[in-house]
C-alpha cells in the first residue's frame, strides 16, 4: 500500500517527466527558407481561409496552414452533391468555390496578420496568365509565408490537360510563377495521377520550387445504384483519407528520393503514426486535410500527439526519424 508521500513523490516524476518532454524536443523544421514552429499544417480547401478554425483551435499552435485555392476572380463551385463518404475516405468536387485573390487580400488577410502561424496561399488558374495575376496580385500583400500551386487544374488553353501531368507544362508554369513571386518562397503542389512522380517532381525543382507539396486527390468516382447517378453534382470528384495513404506515402518516397528540395507529405494523416510515416519517407513537414472534417482538432491535437511520440522515441528534433530511415533503408 503506497504511503501519501510515495503517492506524491509519483506524481512529482510524471510532471517533471511531462514538463521535460515538452521542453526537449524541437518541433522546429525548415522548408528551405522558411522555419516553421513545427511540421503540422492544415490542408488547402479542408481549412476554409483558416479563419473559420479560429473559435476551435489555436491556430498559432500549428506549423501553419494552406488557404483555399485562390483564383484570378471569385468562383462559385460546382453543384451540389460536392462531398460523399467512401470506404476509409471522402469524394468531393467542391469546383474550387472562392472568394476571389483581391477579397481575399482586403477582407481575410487583414483578420490573418493577427494570428502568429505561417499562412500559405494556394494558387491556380487555367492558364500560365492566371497564375501569375494571381501570384501578382499577391507579392503586393503582407502577411503571407509562402505560395502554394496547385498544378492539378486543366489547362483550358491545352485542351483541358492537366499542367501537373506533363513536365514540360509544369516547367513553364512554374518558371513564370517564379519570376513574379519575388518575395516568398513557391512549393508545388503536384497531382498524384502521374506515371513517373520523379520525373515531374525533377521538372518542378528545375524551373525554381522551393518545395514541393505530394499530393493531391485521386480522380474518382461513386453511382447511387438505386437511381444510377453519381453521387457527386459534377459527377467525378477527388478521393482523400485514409484510402490513399499507402499509395501517397510510396510518392512522398520517390519524390525524396528524386529532388533535393524539401517535400511536404499529405494524404490520408489522420494519426501520430501516420505523420511519422510521411516524415520517415521523405516528408520536411505534412498537412492534414480530411481528418478536419470528422475532427476540426485533429491538427492541434497532432502537434502535441508529436512532440509525445518524438520523446518517448528518445528523438529530439524532428528530422532523426527520415535519418534513422535512411540509415536503414537507404
Ligand atoms: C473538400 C476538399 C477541398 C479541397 N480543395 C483543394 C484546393 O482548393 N486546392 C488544393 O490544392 N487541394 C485541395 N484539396 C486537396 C487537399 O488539400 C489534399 O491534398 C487531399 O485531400 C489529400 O489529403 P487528405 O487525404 O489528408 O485529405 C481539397 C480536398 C478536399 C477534401
Amino acid at each position: 500500500m503506497p504511503t501519501f508521500s510515495t503517492s506524491i513523490e509519483r506524481l512529482r516524476v510524471m510532471l517533471l517527466h511531462e514538463v521535460t518532454s515538452a521542453v526537449a524536443v524541437d518541433l522546429h523544421v525548415s522548408i528551405g527558407a522558411l522555419r516553421l514552429r513545427n511540421p503540422i499544417l492544415a490542408a488547402s480547401g479542408t481549412f476554409g481561409y483558416g479563419l473559420e478554425f479560429a473559435p476551435l483551435i489555436n491556430l498559432n499552435r500549428l506549423g501553419g496552414f494552406v488557404t483555399k485555392g485562390l483564383s484570378r476572380e471569385p468562383i462559385e463551385g460546382a453543384p451540389a452533391p460536392r462531398l460523399c463518404p467512401t470506404a476509409s475516405g471522402m469524394l468531393n468536387a467542391v469546383g474550387l468555390q472562392n472568394v476571389g485573390v483581391r477579397a481575399f487580400v482586403t477582407e481575410k488577410l487583414p483578420v490573418l496578420r493577427k494570428f502568429d502561424t505561417a499562412v500559405i496561399a494556394n494558387v491556380f488558374g487555367y492558364s500560365l496568365e492566371d497564375y501569375v495575376e494571381v501570384i501578382r496580385v499577391l507579392e503586393d500583400a503582407e502577411g503571407l509565408a509562402a505560395y502554394e500551386l496547385n498544378v492539378s487544374c486543366p489547362n483550358v488553353k491545352k485542351g483541358g490537360m492537366q499542367f501537373g501531368s506533363d513536365p514540360a507544362l509544369i516547367a513553364e508554369v512554374v518558371g513564370a510563377a517564379r519570376k513574379t513571386a519575388a518575395k516568398r518562397p513557391l512549393w508545388v503542389k503536384l497531382s498524384p495521377l502521374v506515371t513517373d512522380i520523379g520525373l515531374i517532381a525533377r521538372a518542378a525543382e528545375g524551373a525554381g520550387a522551393d518545395a514541393l507539396t505530394v499530393a493531391n486527390t485521386y480522380p474518382a468516382m461513386a453511382l447511387d445504384v438505386r437511381t444510377l447517378k453519381s453521387r457527386l453534382g459534377n459527377q467525378t470528384g477527388g478521393l482523400s483519407g485514409p484510402a490513399i495513404k499507402p499509395i501517397t506515402l510510396r510518392l512522398v518516397w520517390e519524390a525524396r528520393k528524386a529532388v533535393k528540395i524539401p517535400i511536404i507529405g499529405l494524404g490520408g494523416i489522420e494519426t501520430v503514426e501516420d505523420v511519422l510515416e510521411y516524415l520517415a519517407v521523405g516528408g520536411s513537414a505534412v498537412q492534414v486535410g480530411t481528418a478536419s472534417f470528422t475532427d476540426p482538432r485533429v491538427s492541434q491535437r497532432l502537434v502535441e500527439g508529436l512532440e509525445k511520440a518524438l520523446f518517448g522515441a528518445k528523438m529530439f528534433t524532428v528530422n532523426e526519424i527520415r535519418d534513422k530511415f535512411i540509415a536503414e533503408n537507404g
